[in-house]
């Protein structure tokens, strides 16, 4: 039986006689004496072996990294000199009377460091090792807590857990399907949830009032650092309820998590319109940690010759902005150069800049390669809107809204981690009244939330202009990453066939995909609405994580495969053919 964790050894424990278990992280062979550093969950303690022991000693000696053993030892003080006082054990060390081999171990790939310098695929190949790192295990420890309190948080407020299934129907969340052949119904296929929107919404016609799930969602989409293609979601429904509900109890679930798990007061969560977020941070998703603003001028370009801000200015579909960064002055022409080649992965043709010396002077007290363009008035009142001050130095984005808005925003957000701009370690900020559709291409729509969401206005005006209609969608963003959304649901049937009308969907798809929904939105379906909080995303911030992989224990590439068990992966033909499918090898 295990006496003490390794991790836990202290002077207060001199003179016990310890039983101990873990892995070898380090022998060493200080001529007469083996030092074994003994590794469990909780920490290091160091266990001495000496020539008194005979069997134990020689046995000690042949222990490599990552043995298993287990020890039964006495705990005394190190001497002095050989205090340590970075480890926690570091005062104490357990003289070692039994040693027992349980399991040696082939040399490991890395070593189990605090912070590992191997490479990334090596580490998801030995997962298992990997994780055997204290800060793996830490990410991982943080992760389960976070879903505890959660768990407890929403149990408290009479929320249910209720599962819902994973062998499906498609959910539309804007993602492709993953698909699993059916046998039984050879040539049909289920398709894995994208998310369970729509058995949380039949369980509130159902009226179980308060649904939650802590839920696997699949989405076969573009990989990213906060994209898996499985991810977890903290999913939550409410009836009669309205937007106002659910963000207040979603606020105060994340600001008790907040103060529970990593002792973070978040500060009220701040409410912006998607039409502000885009307009002053080029996204619907805006850190706001920092200040920094996109400003836009087209009004003042509307008259000028310099075809790059004089076009645009004159176009609906376009936008002209400036970003004045403070103390900007310290860029220098490279630094410049390769911001210009960073908004070129967004599309921008090009980075205008004005370096503002002495404003004093006016126009000659600015640095700029489009000086030369502009008439000297419309500098002025450029620079009077941007309350331009010494030391300026104010950035140019021209060209389609899209573009203007993606590479301005993110210039916004490159520029404050490489000059860590941050005012605050955390800023949280609602976005609401989200478009209800954005355009796919010039004649069709795709919903910007998902199709469920209650848009505002009437059947009729929706049909009539659907690019101007507003939809009770929100999402929640946490130092500009969007963390949740949801939104208020459609449960009228009329409605719910509109939507699909607009996505031109045919009578025929649309029975044949939603009918069910749209039978039970025809049975009493009470009003309702809810949301989904990404839990990866959530405890990569938490955690101080750079990727939502390092809080997966078994995440994917990017490319979608694990490196660990190699899926996905060939079957044989037999295989193949009983599921009534045929595979095309490309070579
Ligand atoms: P949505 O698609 O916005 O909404 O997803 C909710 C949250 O899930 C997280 N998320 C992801 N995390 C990791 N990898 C992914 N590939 C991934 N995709 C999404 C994000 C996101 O905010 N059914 C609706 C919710 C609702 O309306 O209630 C939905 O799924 O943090
Ligand atoms: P050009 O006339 O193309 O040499 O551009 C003059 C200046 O405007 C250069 O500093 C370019 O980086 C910048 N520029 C060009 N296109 C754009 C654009 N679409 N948005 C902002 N700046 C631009």
């Amino acid at each position: 039986m295990r006496s003490h964790y390794c991790g836990e050894i202290r002077s207060e424990h001199l003179q016990q006689e310890v039983h101990l278990f873990g892995w070898v992280n380090r022998r060493r062979d200080h001529g007469g004496v083996i030092f074994l550093d003994l590794r469990d969950y909780r920490g290091v303690v160091q266990v001495v072996f000496d020539p008194d022991t005979v069997a134990s000693f020689a046995l000690a000696d042949q222990m490599r990294n990552e043995f298993v053993i287990e020890v039964v030892g006495v705990v005394r003080l190190r001497d002095d000199a050989a205090i340590n006082p970075k480890m926690a054990t570091g005062e104490v060390e357990v003289l070692g009377q039994q040693l027992t081999l349980l399991n040696p171990s082939r040399t490991p790939p890395f070593q189990i460091d605090e912070y590992s310098e191997a490479g990334e695929d090596v580490r998801l190949k030995y997962r298992y090792i990997d994780l055997r790192r204290p800060e793996m295990q830490d990410k991982l420890r943080v992760r389960s807590k976070v879903s505890h309190y959660i768990r407890n948080f929403l149990c408290g407020h009479d929320f249910v857990d209720i599962e819902t299934p994973i062998l499906t129907k498609a959910t539309p969340e804007g993602a492709r399907d993953y698909l699993v052949p059916s046998r039984v119904h050879p040539g049909q296929f289920y398709a894995l949830p994208q998310s369970p929107q729509i058995f949380k919404q039949l369980l509130m016609v159902s009226g179980f009032d308060r649904y939650y799930q802590i839920a696997r969602c699949f989405r076969d989409e573009d990989l990213r650092a906060d994209r898996q293609p499985e991810f977890t979601q903290i999913d939550i429904e409410a009836s009669f309820i309205d937007e106002a509900d659910i963000m207040a109890l979603a606020e105060e679930m994340l600001t008790g998590l907040f103060k529970e798990i990593i002792d973070v007061q978040l500060d009220p969560f701040a409410v912006m319109t998607y039409a502000d977020a885009k307009k002053h941070y080029g996204t619907d998703r805006p850190d706001l940690r920092f200040g920094l603003k996109l400003v836009d001028i087209a009004d003042l370009m509307a008259e000028v010759e310099f075809k790059v801000f004089g076009v645009p200015a004159n176009d609906v579909d376009s936008r002209v902005v400036a970003l004045r960064l403070p103390d900007g002055g310290r860029l220098s022409r490279k630094n410049i150069d390769d911001l210009t080649s960073f908004v070129g992965i967004y599309g921008a043709k090009g980075l205008a800049y004005i370096r503002v010396n002495d404003i004093e002077a006016g126009v000659a007290g600015l640095q700029s390669p489009i000086l030369k363009f502009l008439p000297e008035n419309v500098v002025v009142d450029l620079l009077k809107r941007l309350e331009a001050v010494d030391g300026d130095l104010i950035f140019f984005g021209a060209d389609k809204a899209d573009v203007v808005n993606d590479s301005m925003g993110a210039l916004r957000n490159r520029l404050a981690a490489d000059l860590d701009l941050y005012d605050a370690p955390w800023s949280v900020c609602w976005v609401t009244e989200f478009p209800m559709f954005e355009k796919v291409d010039s004649t069709s729509w795709t919903a910007v939330h998902h199709p469920f969401t209650q848009p505002l206005g009437t059947v009729e005006s929706l049909l009539a202009d659907p690019g101007n209609a507003s939809s009770r969608a929100y999402d929640v963003v946490i130092n500009g990453y969007e963390v949740g959304g949801g939104s208020i649901r459609i449960h009228d049937a009329q409605m719910q066939r509109a939507i699909f009308e607009v996505l031109k969907m045919s009578a025929n798809e649309t029975e044949a995909k939603f009918g069910f929904l749209l039978d039970a939105l025809q049975f009493g379906a009470p009003p309702h609405g809810g949301i989904a909080l990404g839990l990866d995303r959530l405890v990569m911030l938490m955690a101080d994580a750079k990727a939502i992989r390092d809080v997966i224990a078994f995440p994917k590439t990017q490319t979608a495969t694990c490196m660990l068990t190699s899926a996905p992966d060939s079957v044989p033909d037999k295989l193949v053919r009983e599921l009534g499918i045929r595979v095309h090898k490309s070579s």
